[in-house]
């Protein structure tokens, strides 16, 4: 096992990280398929992809388009169910050697509550990350449709997670975002992930029909990251900096120039998702580069760089 550089060490609501760098929901399975690629241990942490308590097909497919920018998913939430899970998934979740990050989805209070009272008594996660911002799917950012709504789902997860802290992913809506962040954060959040996909149109000009099963799906990568570099840096301006709430921060980070700019922005640490399918591997190299940068800013830890934007 090889750890990274001393200097890439962070700690996210509590919890110690030996690099920032983690895994995004639903871009690595269920928990440690990239193993074959990635030294797990050399990470911060792999999210699990979003559980829900029943299973779920997902989308008809086509369900991943390559585009300019990017990708586009429309995978719909897939998975074998929270009892399936917990039943096939508990011991490697202890044999995983980095920080596992449940990530719950729901269609209803009660739907988050069970998904997160099952990984609570896991215990082999420390962050539970609910997903209230699926575009794929109906009903998939219903938690997330005002402040208030979310306030309340928020608050009943908060309530049953003991041990576990709360991270709660937001969809990039520039207006509501500041407003959603509050009312994640005065619920009970311990952290605040940014962002999940863009929601968006292709169009088949052929067919004049979607490229995709769904009219609107979830758009990923390099186009959609200067947009959550702003949203970051928004949200952690205006609440989470003097709430003292850490910000995974995602969206379309494919090297160590990429995550800079968010630990810059004010994410304490940094989500790759559509970059694992460029070059699974890729964490690697964005921890070297990260050390290297922080170095070259004279600092000893990138801690010291979290928010470290100059207007
Ligand atoms: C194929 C695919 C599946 C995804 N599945 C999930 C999921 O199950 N839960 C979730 O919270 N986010 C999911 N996401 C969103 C990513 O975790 C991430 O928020 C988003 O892709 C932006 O980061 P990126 O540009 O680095 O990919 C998925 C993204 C992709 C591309």
């Amino acid at each position: 096992m090889r750890v990274p550089p001393a200097i890439l060490k962070t700690s996210l609501a509590g919890c110690e990280l030996p690099s920032p760098i983690i895994l995004a929901a639903g871009t690595c399975g269920y928990l440690d398929e990239l193993e074959v690629a990635l030294d797990l241990s050399r990470i911060g942490g792999v999210t699990t992809k979003s559980i829900t308590p029943e299973p779920r097909d997902g989308n008809a497919p086509m369900r991943v388009l390559d585009v300019k920018g990017g990708m586009i998913n429309a995978v719909g939430l897939a998975n074998m169910g929270v009892d399936r899970f917990v039943e096939t998934k508990r011991n490697a979740i202890d044999g995983v050697p980095t920080t596992v990050l449940g990530s719950i989805a729901g269609f209803s209070i009660d739907d988050y509550v069970r998904v997160a009272t099952a990984f609570e008594a896991l215990e082999g996660m420390p962050i539970v990350e609910m997903n209230v911002s699926c575009p794929n799917c109906d009903n998939g950012r219903l938690a997330s449709s005002s402040p208030e709504s979310l306030h309340e789902h928020v608050a009943e997860v908060r309530s049953v997670l003991k041990t576990t802290r709360l991270f709660v992913k937001l969809p990039p809506s520039s207006d509501a975002l500041v407003a959603l962040a509050a009312a994640a954060i005065d619920a009970g959040a311990d952290g605040l992930t940014l962002t999940n996909t863009l929601e968006v149109m292709s169009i088949d000009v052929r067919t004049r029909r979607s490229r995709l099963g769904r009219p609107r799906k979830g758009m990923s990568g390099p186009g959609i990251h200067p947009l959550a570099v702003r949203l970051v840096n928004d949200v952690y301006r205006q609440v989470a900096r003097d709430a003292g709430i850490p910000i995974i921060g995602l969206g379309g980070v494919l090297d160590w120039r990429d995550a800079a700019e968010m630990i810059l922005a004010g994410a304490t640490a940094v989500g790759v998702g559509t970059g694992l399918f460029v070059d699974p591997s890729s964490p690697r190299r964005i921890n070297k580069g990260l050390a290297r940068w922080v170095r070259s800013q004279g600092c000893s830890s990138i801690h010291e760089l979290v928010g470290a934007f100059e207007e």
